[in-house]
């Protein structure tokens, strides 16, 4: 079949990639259904790998979370989430920047494939976690982008890192990336709402929502290191 769709579906919910849902029309449709499925077989090894890649800078996430929280009676993270990039974003972002879609420009090219949100009370918490996890040995820094210190001109604050990380399969070791988010709650809270502004079509007074935006934000920078200090007077005592 010529122009047989073949989508994949990919439910990144579930531990397992879901070959049952690949597109089950395509599949029928075909001439070669074993064919076509061996074709997404790397890709479905690709997202496997970034998911390994996720667990191990998760487990050290974790870690430091837990020794932290032993030394200081206090945990510094307020939760972590992590997520793999879903496959027609992928190939949609690889197009948007002009990238060939093939399974090594993925790689080559894509750096957010697997991503972690870490979200910290204090915006000291954020820059310790990032320094104790970069000077650890079999990490990486690829990249840094602090928009905490440089906040975009809509707002937005985070500190991004990109890694590379090894993960160690039965034949061999492989280096992965992974974006990091790191924010406070409040850059959250503020990033969420500011998220459904960028993807809602046709906002009438999106220039006036804009303008509020940043003022939140502004503020809620302001608040994020008063409560810091708060903290830091509390904790002398
Ligand atoms: P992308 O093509 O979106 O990946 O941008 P980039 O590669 O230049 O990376 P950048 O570090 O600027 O942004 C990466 C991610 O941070 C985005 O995919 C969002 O999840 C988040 N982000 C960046 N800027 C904003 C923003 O202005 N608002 C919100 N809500 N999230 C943002
Ligand atoms: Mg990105």
């Amino acid at each position: 079949m010529g122009d047989t769709k073949t989508e994949l579906v990919v439910d990144t919910r579930s531990d397992t990639y879901n070959i049952e849902r690949l597109s089950f029309q395509a599949m029928l449709e075909s001439n070669h259904p074993e064919k076509l499925l061996q074709s997404f077989q790397p890709f479905i090894e690709l997202m496997m790998h970034y998911e390994c890649a996720l667990m191990e800078v998760e487990t050290k996430l974790k870690v430091l979370n837990k020794e932290f929280g032993l030394q200081h009676s206090r945990n510094p993270f307020e939760g972590i989430e992590s997520r793999i990039k879903d496959p027609i974003s992928i190939i949609e972002k690889l197009k948007r920047k002009g990238f060939p879609v093939s399974i090594q420009s993925m790689e080559q090219n894509l750096f957010d494939i697997a991503g972690i949100r870490v979200i910290c009370s204090f915006p000291e918490d954020i820059y310790n976690i990032a320094e104790l996890l970069i000077k650890q040995d079999d990490i990486t820094l690829i990249q840094k982008k602090d928009y905490i210190e440089n906040p975009k001109e809509n707002g937005y604050r985070s500190l991004h890192l990109i890694l590379d990380i090894p993960i160690f399969l039965a034949e061999q070791k492989k280096h992965m990336k992974v974006e990091v988010q790191l924010r406070t709650i409040a850059m959250d809270f503020w990033a969420s709402l500011e998220h459904k502004l960028k993807y809602k079509k046709d906002v009438k007074n999106a220039d006036e929502i804009s303008k509020q935006l940043k003022e939140c934000a502004d503020k809620i920078s302001q608040m994020d290191f008063r409560m810091q200090e708060i903290r830091n007077q509390i904790e002398k005592n």
